[in-house]
């Protein structure tokens, strides 16, 4: 059966977080070099923006790279800064045509100077797009995003631009990198691990968690529309009971 037709058009999750995770092994799998594997990645990118897209998700965030990536072995790290820069450029057109804004979460100051160009010359030529914001996090982590927000707080209070008593979650929600953006509904992570790995801690609160084994080069539209009807059959409560749900 299509898995379009189980979709529910009213129910599409409107921020959906992907931990993009699984590319190492499948190129282990095939006796390749891991950077294959990262490679292969792409494509399941670009299924998974068009699926996203399609279903009219308001915001998608891939999880690209972490703070902790900075450890990996400099070669690889190399090799997934110029994949980012040739995927920016590559998908530019697929931006404009699908009307996706890019923007960015993350210590992106800490990227290689091409992909900080590259990355600024995309997030300015989508700036008017309305369709999707697409959200990469990259050099992200959220503790040290936490710590970035009780910094930029404790200055405010500091300056007397604002009071102890006015700080809020509001107030911190407004203070985060993803301070323009809706709570996460919906958290994939591929590769069958089971972990946060450090990202959007504040921000999943309450999203619903959604683990498959499948490895991130192997991921397709289908898996994406997969996941979300497994999402459209989860009652959210919020601590609320069952009966107080509106159905
Ligand atoms: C995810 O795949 C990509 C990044 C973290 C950049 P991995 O490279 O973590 O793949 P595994 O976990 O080693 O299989
Ligand atoms: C998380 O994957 C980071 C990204 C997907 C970019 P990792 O593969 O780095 O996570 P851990 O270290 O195995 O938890
Ligand atoms: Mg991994």
């Amino acid at each position: 059966m299509n898995l379009l037709n189980q979709i529910d058009p009213d129910k599409i999750p409107k921020h959906v977080a992907i931990i993009m995770d699984g590319n190492g092994r499948w190129a282990k799998q095939k006796g390749l070099m891991r950077v294959l594997g990262h490679r292969n990645g792409v494509k399941a990118v670009k299924q998974t923006i068009d699926a996203a897209s399609e279903l009219g998700v308001e915001v998608l965030t891939l999880y690209a790279f972490s703070t902790e990536n900075w450890s990996r072995p400099k070669t690889e790290v190399k090799a997934l800064m110029n994949l980012l820069v040739s995927s920016l450029k590559d998908e530019l057109d697929n931006f404009q045509k699908k009307n996706i804004r890019l923007q960015t979460i993350g210590q992106t100051e800490s990227l290689p100077k091409k992909a900080q160009k590259q990355l600024r010359e995309v997030i300015e030529l989508t700036k008017n797009n309305t369709s999707m914001v697409l959200n990469l996090a990259l050099s992200y982590g959220s503790r040290e995003e936490i710590v970035n927000t009780i910094k930029n707080i404790s200055k405010k209070v500091v300056n007397k631009q604002l009071l102890i008593e006015e700080i809020d979650e509001k107030i911190i929600n407004n203070h985060l990198y993803t301070f323009t953006l809706p709570d996460v509904d919906f958290l994939i992570r591929t590769s069958g691990e089971k972990r946060i790995s450090n990202f959007l801690l504040w921000q999943i609160a309450y999203a619903e968690f959604y683990f498959t084994d499948v490895l991130w080069p192997d991921f397709r539209k289908e898996d994406f529309f997969k996941a979300i009807v497994e999402y459209q059959n989860r009652e959210r409560r919020f601590g609320k009971t069952s009966e107080q749900i509106i159905k």
